[in-house]
């Protein structure tokens, strides 16, 4: 039997993150959506449930779908331990909706959650310090030192009260200096805030990323000082912070991207293609 070094079933592991990827919705470039590769998306739900068990984790936009992966294996026994509750914030609806949608028709809704949020708002009182674990793949900020990056970790820690972990995931190449300056501005953005490198994996996931198919990213794994004061309040962004956000001249100034309703949800939308009939039948 093929398995991952955390000794996963391949087959039934990699049957269970394709009915996940069937799931997504159509990711919107302008906004960084870029989906991890069906192989490493495997890989990472295994080192996010052994490295995560048991935890409440919190994940700061989640268009790899990675946290319904934690919770549909679990709950198909692919994986024997994982996170004891999940909750997805994300801006798009499409993201809430599909995972919403998905654990429903699984009945894994004690597990996962999710809801609409945008990064730049505070977070909301009743999430403050709820959490000890966070996840975030964000918007990689080659354009703004980081700045984006930064944004989506500040709003997983503040989710996280004692002993907290979390991953951010970031490109990771050394011929890419963008990515050089990110990373060493995340690490520092992280020791302001208390929280010290615990582990490096580098280059571990690919992603459908036509203009930089050979980019990569890895896990950088964080924890919290043990003298670290959970913050108390959460504050709305503005300014320098939005600007370039998504890439060059790709300021945020989108609060949701809202899910336009439709009754073939799933099927391949007739404005796709069309149908030429078989003559004399
Ligand atoms: C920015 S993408 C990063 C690439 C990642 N591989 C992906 O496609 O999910 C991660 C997630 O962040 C969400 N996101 C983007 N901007 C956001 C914002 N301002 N607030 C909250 N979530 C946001 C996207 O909808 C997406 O699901």
């Amino acid at each position: 039997m093929a398995t991952t070094s955390a000794q996963v079933d391949l087959r039934q592991a990699i049957n269970a993150v394709s009915d996940v990827i069937q799931n997504r919705p159509l990711p919107l470039r302008e906004f960084d959506q870029i989906y991890m590769k069906a192989g490493d998306m495997v890989m990472q739900t295994s080192i996010i449930a052994q490295r995560f068990a048991d935890r409440k984790l919190v994940f700061i936009g989640d268009g790899d779908s990675i946290s319904l992966c934690l919770a549909y294996l679990m709950h198909r026994k692919v994986i024997s331990e994982g996170p004891s509750e999940i909750l997805v914030l994300d801006f798009d609806q499409r993201m809430v909706n599909a995972i919403t949608r998905f654990a429903d028709d699984e009945r894994i809704t004690d597990r996962i959650s999710a809801r609409l949020y945008n990064c730049i708002d505070p977070l909301p009182d009743e999430l403050m310090g709820k959490f000890n674990a966070f996840y975030t793949n964000p918007p990689w900020g080659a354009s703004n030192s980081g700045e984006s990056v930064k944004v989506f970790a500040e709003r997983g820690m503040e989710a996280c009260g004692p002993d907290a972990v979390g991953v951010v995931v970031i490109a990771d190449d050394s011929e890419v200096e963008w990515s050089r300056r990110v990373l060493y501005e995340t690490q520092k953005f992280a020791s302001e805030h208390q929280f010290y490198v615990q582990e490096m994996q580098p280059k571990m996931h690919a992603y459908h990323l036509d203009d930089a198919p050979d980019l990569r990213s890895c896990n950088l794994f964080f924890r919290a000082h043990p003298d670290r004061q959970p913050a108390q309040r959460s504050y709305a962004l503005h300014g320098s912070r939005l600007e370039d956000f998504y890439g060059k001249n790709q300021n945020l100034r989108v609060q949701y991207v809202m899910e336009k309703e439709r009754v073939d949800y799933g099927k391949a939308p007739s404005e796709t293609y069309t149908l030429q009939i078989l003559e004399n039948k």
